[in-house]
């Protein structure tokens, strides 16, 4: 690990980042369906808290429960971090209907109001001192308000980089038939992280890609991963 970097926590990527992810950088991480985002970022957060950097996930996509479940299968047990406020989970997804608005300590009612996304977010990171943020994932931003997306990436983009935060910005390959919104995100994004199926015939392989990243010398490979009961293992 080079001084000024995040170690991201999975076996394979700090090589391939030539000694870490600079610290401080917003990336986006886009892929198709199943092929590994969310376990990326739960990888990277669970290694940040770990680490003594805590964590916040501002999820659209599932219960915080099924999260906590998910994360807790490959042995990323987030819930004492969390009773430490080391790390959060944002419930996005329920607008607090529910037992989750008797559990979850951090829910946005309205998932459709980007003012109090933006907020709950800030509220979030200031209360754990968050180090490290993913949110899952920001096409349910551009679903929500396609017309206000640019402007809502580069706000949460300030935000994240002004708070010191090292972020991973999930984008769902596909959301759209038009490419249009991701090659925007592309720019704004300080790097790019793609994972991708590989047809090869009889079956597909797991392929990782870095088109672009701030700050450092990256491999311009493709490199094969797995996702195994301990979590994304990349081949350098
Ligand atoms: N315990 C496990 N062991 C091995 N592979 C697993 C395990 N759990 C999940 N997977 C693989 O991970 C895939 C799901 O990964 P993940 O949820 O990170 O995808 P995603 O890119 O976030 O997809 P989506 O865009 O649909 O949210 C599954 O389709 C499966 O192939
Ligand atoms: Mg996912």
């Amino acid at each position: 690990m080079l001084p000024g970097r995040v170690d991201i926590g999975i076996p394979g990527m700090n090589e391939i980042l030539h000694g870490g992810l600079p610290r401080g950088l917003t990336v986006l991480l886009s892929g198709g369906p199943g092929t590994g985002k969310s376990i990326f970022a739960y990888q990277f957060l669970y290694r940040g808290i770990r680490q003594g950097e805590p964590g916040v996930l501002l999820e659209f996509e599932d219960y915080p429960a099924r999260v906590r479940m998910n994360m807790s299968m490959f042995g990323w047990d987030v819930k004492p971090y969390e009773d430490n406020r080391a790390f959060a989970i944002i419930d996005c997804f329920t607008g607090g209907v529910g037992e989750p608005d008797r559990k979850e300590k951090y829910t946005v009612k309205d998932p459709n109001e980007i003012p109090s996304i933006v907020d709950a977010l800030k509220t979030a990171i200031k209360d754990v001192k968050a180090k490290r943020v993913a949110i899952d994932s920001i096409s349910t931003l551009y679903l929500i308000k396609p017309e206000m997306f640019r402007q809502t990436i580069v706000l949460i983009k300030r935000l994240l980089v002004s708070l010191g935060c090292t972020s991973l910005l999930i984008w769902q390959k596909g959301v759209t038939d038009k490419n249009l919104p991701t090659t925007y995100v592309e720019h704004i994004a300080d790097g790019v992280i793609k994972l991708d199926l590989e047809d090869i015939g009889e079956g597909y392989r797991r392929i990782l890609t870095i088109p672009k990243m701030m700050g450092t010398r990256h491999s311009m490979q493709k490199h094969i991963f797995e996702i195994t009961e301990k979590g994304i293992v990349v081949q350098p």
